[in-house]
């Protein structure tokens, strides 16, 4: 890990919490260092403290046992260490972060909850102390979306951002969309690939794709939203038949996160969404994520790749770990300004002051007036009928399913309508809405 043949001064002294997946990879991309890293003059890592949960378990790459510890804060504390790596996820991670960067120690984390949830009061302390939090592997892991957005991009206002931000929902709905069964189904392949954990439910239900877009939104909008203020809807009930449909329609869908500017404010939703199929993202597969920016001076650029794994998420921590040394090397000062929001902070728009268009799948009893009914509904919110399907007679007990979709329309003028349309007779079961971007 020492670059002793280019004759550094003193090496940086990393302090590492956590020796899991992403961990163990850091320490390898550190051991391995490839020319690329060796020729970089001022990286000399020295790993002075390691810290795990258990230090009984059997570890690879193998480390000397004097640097394990079962105590995160020695780590911190260590006045060896002027670099902590936080790789964990686990709760008191915001205790050790933060006891790091007011002991002006730099930190960097994998951490997407820790900053999308708390990044406002982490960033404020690291400005305060003079420290830096660097958090590339904390989005879509490998792909340097964060340095692209904060340093790339910089000369452009970001008009619009869509992301496939979550492999694990990517793999299921490509192989629902491949015919390998329904969502329990392909729930069950994903967790035996590995894919998903054994509770899916931050993953399935939006929320880690949330929390990230939030990280976005504050690079991309200087936007104020935490996770919990993204509009967040999950993929649990996405059925096979839904991709078909869209599929028909020359659709496919994909979990999306979605953030634009309207009117001085910004939109995050994370939910699924029907993509043209010969859109970009429509064609990110299996466990890739991608992410779509327009930029005002760019114009689009997609990045993609692997948005999670031992060594495209240790790769961006790296990167984050070297960027840091340089920085100081070159005597700059910490680099987190653009990270706190001041009064020009952006507010996030309410979900039901949102317009997009609407897939709608209702199962109806095959009589007369039904249609009408359903279409008097959508005239009373203003929600007017681009296209209706209405299938042969092939489901349960002489019911049929009928598509409808929509124009333009205000979220909360589709929420009553579909609130109304499940209420009439002749609609059976639950009323399906599922939200279109044409990207
Ligand atoms: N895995 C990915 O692909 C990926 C991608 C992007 C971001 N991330 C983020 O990266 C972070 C780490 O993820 P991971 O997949 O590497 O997790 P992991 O495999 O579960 O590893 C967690 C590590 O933290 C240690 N640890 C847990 N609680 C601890 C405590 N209280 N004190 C000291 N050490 C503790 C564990 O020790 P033991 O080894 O003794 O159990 C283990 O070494 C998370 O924030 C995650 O969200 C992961």
């Amino acid at each position: 890990m020492r670059n002793k043949e280019l004759g550094n001064d003193m090496p940086i002294g990393v302090g590492l919490i956590g020796l899991g997946t992403v961990g163990s990879g850091v320490v390898e991309l550190l051991q391995d260092a490839p020319a690329s890293l060796r020729r970089r003059k001022h990286v000399d890592f020295a790993l002075r403290r390691v810290a795990v949960r258990d230090l009984d378990k059997p570890r690879s790459p193998a480390l000397a046992p004097e640097l394990l510890t079962e105590d995160a804060a020695e780590v911190v504390a260590d006045p060896d260490v002027q670099l902590v790596v936080e790789l964990t996820g686990a709760p008191p991670a915001f205790e050790w972060v933060s006891e790091a960067l007011r002991q002006g120690k730099d930190v960097v984390t994998a951490n997407k909850a820790l900053l999308a949830e708390r990044g406002e009061e982490l960033f404020e302390l690291a400005l305060a102390n003079g420290a830096d939090l660097m958090f590339e592997a904390s989005v879509a892991a490998g792909i340097p979306i964060i340095r692209s957005l904060r340093n790339g991009l910089v000369a452009n206002r970001v008009e619009s951002l869509y992301g496939i931000l979550n492999g694990t929902t990517n793999y299921m709905l490509t192989r629902m969309s491949r015919g390998a069964g329904d969502y329990a189904d392909v729930l069950k392949e994903a967790q035996d690939q590995g894919y998903a954990e054994p509770d899916p439910t931050m993953d399935v239900s939006g929320m880690d794709a949330a929390q990230k877009l939030a990280i976005l939104c504050r690079i991309a909008f200087h936007c104020t939203g935490t996770g919990r203020d993204v509009f967040c809807e999950g993929i649990e009930q996405i059925e096979s038949r839904d991709i078909e449909y869209a599929r028909e329609l020359g659709y496919a869908i994909k979990l999306l996160a979605i953030a634009k500017q309207q009117d001085g404010r910004v939109e995050a939703r994370v939910h699924p969404a029907m993509v043209p199929e010969d859109a970009l993202l429509a064609n990110i597969h299996d466990e890739f994520n991608a992410i779509q920016v327009q930029g005002s001076a760019v114009g689009p650029q997609v990045f993609s790749g692997r948005g999670a794994g031992r060594l495209p998420t240790a790769s961006a921590v790296v990167a984050d770990m070297v960027e840091l040394v340089e920085r100081k090397a070159a005597g700059a000062s910490t680099s987190i300004g653009d990270m706190i929001l001041g009064e020009d902070a952006v507010a996030v728009v309410p979900i039901e002051d949102v317009q997009m268009r609407y897939f709608m799948r209702v199962l109806v009893r095959d009589q007369p007036g039904v249609l009408a009914g359903i279409a008097r509904i959508l005239a009373e919110e203003r929600i007017s009928i681009a296209s209706v399907i209405q299938k042969e007679r092939d489901f349960e007990g002489g019911s049929v399913p009928l598509v409808i979709v929509t124009h333009e329309a205000r979220e909360a003028a589709m929420q009553q309508a579909q609130q109304a349309v499940a209420t009439l007779d002749a609609v059976q079961g639950a009323v399906k809405l599922i939200r279109m971007e044409d990207l």
